[in-house]
């Protein structure tokens, strides 16, 4: 189901329809069964453990997850692991320390951080895995985007346009489900395509930490070999995009090469307009941060949470609310970005443009 682009009544209607998760037996605090926090109960107390602020858009996440959780009267402890695996385990463990009722976490290693549900739920603490899955883990509840369906879009994209040639696929990190998903969507748009000989898969590797010197390292090395003859890069991210692209212009060739990304970051919507990048994929923040902190502080009041999805994580279905991506290029991007406010006219064009 797509969802995304509703408005919140509309899609928590929506939501009731077809499904919904109930939380887990224990908790550790019982808060009562009034709907929504009110004046009087006790705050619920939400932690969210960060892998980065990296990208542009985790710090979006953590604005809008503050907002939320401000405007729903929760008390919020953010913690930031900088791609730490061992700081954000012993963030975790702290915040649950010092009694969280919910822990929303973005993993940095999503196989590692099932030890994080499994100290939450020792605790009697649900866990909501946020943006990218938790994996083999009893993981309350999903909240992302379809992210198996965006790779699809890029590699749909991508072959519509470049119907024959040489591809270079760069993945994201190795270490975030994120990107198998990516790659599985973007393998089921292409595959028919490999197949058929029509498109030959030059370089096909995962970006460490989704670096863009990765991305910028991987693509050289295809130019190289295939003595600049590469007609379409699909990139899993506006990063790693980026990386690419600063590959493509040392060779002269950014602009002629088809070059996808996701996110929808500042520096990436400008490459859109100036013609080095072609799409991006856009993912709504604000639904995903609300529904995450709405869903939280149901799953903390053990109020049943209403679902979209399932999303297989190697141990169990987690029951998932999935928010739609949009592909967005120059021809759509004043009717999604710019009309939505995500980015600003001139931030994007230039002033007075
Ligand atoms: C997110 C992307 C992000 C990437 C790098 C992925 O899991 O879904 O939005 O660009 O991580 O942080």
């Amino acid at each position: 189901m797509r969802v995304a682009t509703l408005p919140l009544v509309v899609l928590m209607t929506l939501l009731a329809l077809t499904g919904c998760v109930n939380p887990p037996e224990q908790t550790a605090t019982d808060t009562g069964a009034t709907p929504g926090p009110q004046a009087g109960d006790r705050p619920i107390r939400i932690g969210f453990s960060m892998d980065t602020l990296k990208e542009e858009r985790w710090q979006r996440d953590k604005m809008l997850v503050e907002q939320r959780a401000r405007e729903l009267g929760a008390v919020l402890d953010v913690q930031v692991a900088n791609g730490d695996d061992a700081v954000q385990t012993k963030q975790a463990d702290n915040m649950l320390t010092k009694g969280v009722d919910v822990l929303i976490v973005a993993p940095h290693n999503g196989v590692i951080a099932a030890s994080i549900v499994e100290a939450a739920h020792r605790r009697g603490v649900p866990v909501i895995a946020y943006d990218r899955m938790i994996q083999n883990a009893d993981v309350d509840l999903y909240v992302s985007h379809q992210v198996e369906r965006m790779g699809e879009m890029q590699g749909q994209y991508a072959l519509q346009r470049k119907p024959k040639g040489n591809y270079i696929l760069i993945g994201g990190s190795p270490t975030d489900y994120n990107a198998q998903l990516l790659r599985k969507g973007q393998m089921k748009a292409l595959k028919p395509a490999i197949d058929r000989g029509d498109i030959k898969v030059i370089s096909e590797q995962f970006a460490r930490e989704w670096k863009a010197e990765e991305a910028l390292r991987i693509t050289e090395d295809a130019l190289t070999r295939t003595g600049n003859r590469i007609d379409a890069i699909v990139a899993s991210n506006d990063g790693t995009a980026g990386g690419a692209i600063s590959a493509l212009e040392a060779v002269g060739l950014a602009g002629k090469v088809l070059v996808t990304g996701q996110d929808a970051q500042k520096d990436a919507v400008q490459r859109i307009v100036k013609g080095t990048q072609t799409m991006t994929i856009y993912k709504q923040i604000q639904p995903l941060a609300f529904s995450a902190v709405d869903a939280a502080i149901k799953l903390a009041r053990k109020q049943p949470v209403e679902t979209n999805d399932k999303v297989n994580n190697g141990k169990i279905d987690v029951p998932s609310i999935l928010h739609e991506p949009i592909a967005v290029d120059k021809a759509n991007l004043d009717a999604t970005i710019i009309a939505d406010g995500y980015h600003k006219r001139e931030e994007i064009y230039g002033p007075g443009k």
